[in-house]
């Protein structure tokens, strides 16, 4: 019986130990290891390949879309003017002269800048710049602003400081590529069936002057327009412009019903096409 029990003693010590190693090292162990897979499974996912190919592709996919965008006409008027580009990403240094740079309005900081000529100045606006006062970041900081935004911030600036440069509308790419299509685009107007167009739609309010429609042969309501060139009356009857509706507010009108008829008012109130 002591016997037993001292041979109970000596050996449980030895068998607590091996259960332990056993009954909690393996299992450990397998932790270790589902642990190490599932980390391994999870490296192995987060860098793949495949989805840098697959956003890779989906760039491709939408390139499209995006080069149809850079020619779409209303790129240009989303173009910010220079005074919302200078509020946005200009006014932060150049309203107090901030690291130095050239203040809003003032002469005496822009007089000799202003006498580098507007390309001069552009240029530095668009690479950056850095000279005795401190450094001009490219595009003010904010890489995606159009060189023709950048531009029209640059001739707001020169200009409130004594510059008379002009918003260089047609230095914007964007601009320039839009415009030409658009005039290459309006159809030679036929004055006879414009005439009947103008009747049975436009004269609704070109014939009253409703809601300030300039009537045709009324000289002191179309000089102005008729400066502006046919093809930009044209786009503004196809497009609407204030009050005027695109297309006098009938959809169904075809590009040249519509040419036709501003044809029609145009010459008829003194224009030349
Ligand atoms: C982080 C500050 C900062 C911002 C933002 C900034 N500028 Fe400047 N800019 C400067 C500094 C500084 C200078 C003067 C550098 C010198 O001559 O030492 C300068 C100079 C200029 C000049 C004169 C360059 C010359 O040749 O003399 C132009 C033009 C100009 N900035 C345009 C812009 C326009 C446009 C924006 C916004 C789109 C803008 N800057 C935003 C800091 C800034
Ligand atoms: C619902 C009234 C209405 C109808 C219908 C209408 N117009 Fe107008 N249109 C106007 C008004 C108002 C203006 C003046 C807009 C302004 O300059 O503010 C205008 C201006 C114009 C101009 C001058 C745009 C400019 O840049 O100054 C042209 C061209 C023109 N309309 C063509 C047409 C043609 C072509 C039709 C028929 C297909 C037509 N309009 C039908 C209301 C109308």
């Amino acid at each position: 019986m002591a016997d037993s029990h001292a041979q109970m003693t000596r050996t449980t010590p030895q068998e607590v130990i091996v259960s332990i190693v056993a009954g909690l090292f393996a299992p450990l162990l397998a932790i270790v290891l589902i642990v190490m897979l599932v980390l391994d499974i999870q490296h192995g996912h987060k860098p793949d390949a495949s989805s840098e190919d697959a956003q890779k592709a989906a760039v491709e996919r939408i390139k499209p879309f995006a080069t149809l965008d850079a020619v779409d006409p209303t790129v240009v008027v989303a173009e910010k003017s220079g005074q919302d580009v200078y509020g946005a990403a200009c006014v932060a240094c150049h309203g107090t002269g901030a690291m130095g740079a050239p203040r809003f309005e003032n002469k005496g900081d822009w007089g000799p800048r202003i006498a580098q000529g507007f390309d001069t100045l552009l240029k530095h606006a668009i690479e950056g710049f850095t000279g005795k006062n401190g450094t001009m970041p490219p595009r003010g900081g904010i890489a995606d602003l159009k060189d023709g935004e950048v531009a029209r911030a640059v001739a707001y600036m020169a200009n409130s400081a004594g510059a008379d440069f002009k918003a260089p509308e047609a230095a914007a790419p964007a601009a320039a590529e839009a415009a030409a299509p658009a005039a290459a685009s309006v159809p030679t107007p036929d004055l006879a069936q414009g005439k009947k167009v103008y009747q049975n739609v436009c004269s609704m309010c070109h014939a009253s002057g409703a809601a300030g429609a300039p009537k045709p042969g009324d000289h002191a309501a179309w000089d102005a327009r008729i400066a502006q060139g046919f093809p930009t009356l044209y786009d503004h009857a196809m497009n609407g412009i204030r009050a005027m509706p695109a297309r006098g507010g009938n959809p169904s009108l075809s590009e040249a019903d519509i040419a036709n008829a501003v044809g029609y008012m145009f010459t008829e109130s003194g224009g030349k096409l």
